[in-house]
């Protein structure tokens, strides 16, 4: 953000410049608002509020992403990471796991990827009529990729955080309690993120067109802090 707002002022010396956040309501705002305006404990955060870039505000809207957040074409540039795998609703209960990510069933896999998938439509909806003529919107999604690989289980370790979580789970809850617990979320694959902007979709008809997306695996800093990458 910081970056951007510079490189903003860079290209627009005059103009204001207006940062909006957004989340749920019951977000913990006071630490947004804390950040931005560098007044949180060390190690200090550097802020773009730190008066050296002036004519900048910051905003927050407590709406959900599946309602309407912004006024209308009133956005230049949306950015949203990792939250859009939250789901309006669990489709159905997941037998084998707590998320749709490491279920071997079928039938439920198939269910929350029906639900994920009318979901991403009513939330690229909901941006395609905030963002403003010309403007762009950049997600970076929770995702699974073609060799399975999803949040906190690839490749690059031997353990796996969902399966854990549900091995834990099962353990202390028992297995009544454990089979009505799931997660109300989605890691798409990267065909998912993709498919409402095929020809003729309702999110091209409201005015969105992909310029580029790609699926990739995010280096851990906890890991390479370990050495062991
Ligand atoms: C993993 S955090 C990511 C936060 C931040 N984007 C970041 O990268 O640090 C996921 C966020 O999604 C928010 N979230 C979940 N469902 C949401 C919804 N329906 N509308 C808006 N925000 C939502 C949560 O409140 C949480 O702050």
């Amino acid at each position: 953000m910081r970056a951007i707002v510079a490189s903003v002022r860079e290209a627009e010396p005059e103009a204001p410049v207006v940062v909006h956040y957004e989340d749920q309501a019951l977000n913990d705002w006071q630490s947004v608002f804390q950040l931005t305006s560098g007044a949180l404990p060390s190690p200090s955060v550097p802020t773009y509020m730190d008066g050296s870039i002036g004519n900048v505000y910051v905003l927050a809207s407590g709406a959900s992403f599946y309602e309407r957040c912004f006024a209308p074409s009133s956005i230049d540039l949306a950015f949203c990471a990792t939250a859009m795998h939250w789901l309006t609703d669990v489709p159905c209960g997941v037998p084998d796991a707590l998320h749709s990510a490491c279920s071997a069933d079928a039938a439920a896999r198939e269910a929350f990827a029906a639900q994920a998938a009318a979901d991403w439509e009513a939330i690229l909806l909901q941006r395609a009529a905030e963002i403003k003529p010309g403007g762009q919107l950049v997600v970076a999604n929770f995702a699974t990729d073609g060799e399975g690989q999803y949040l906190g289980t690839s490749r690059r370790v031997a353990q796996a955080m969902h399966p854990t979580f549900s091995e834990l789970w099962l353990e202390v809850a028992g297995e009544e309690v454990h089979r009505a617990t799931n997660f109300p979320n989605e890691y798409r694959s990267l065909e998912a993120c993709t498919a409402p902007f095929a020809a003729g979709s309702a999110v091209t008809a409201a005015g969105l067109r992909l310029e580029s997306a790609e699926c990739d695996l995010v280096e851990c800093p906890f890991l390479a802090a370990a050495g062991e990458v």
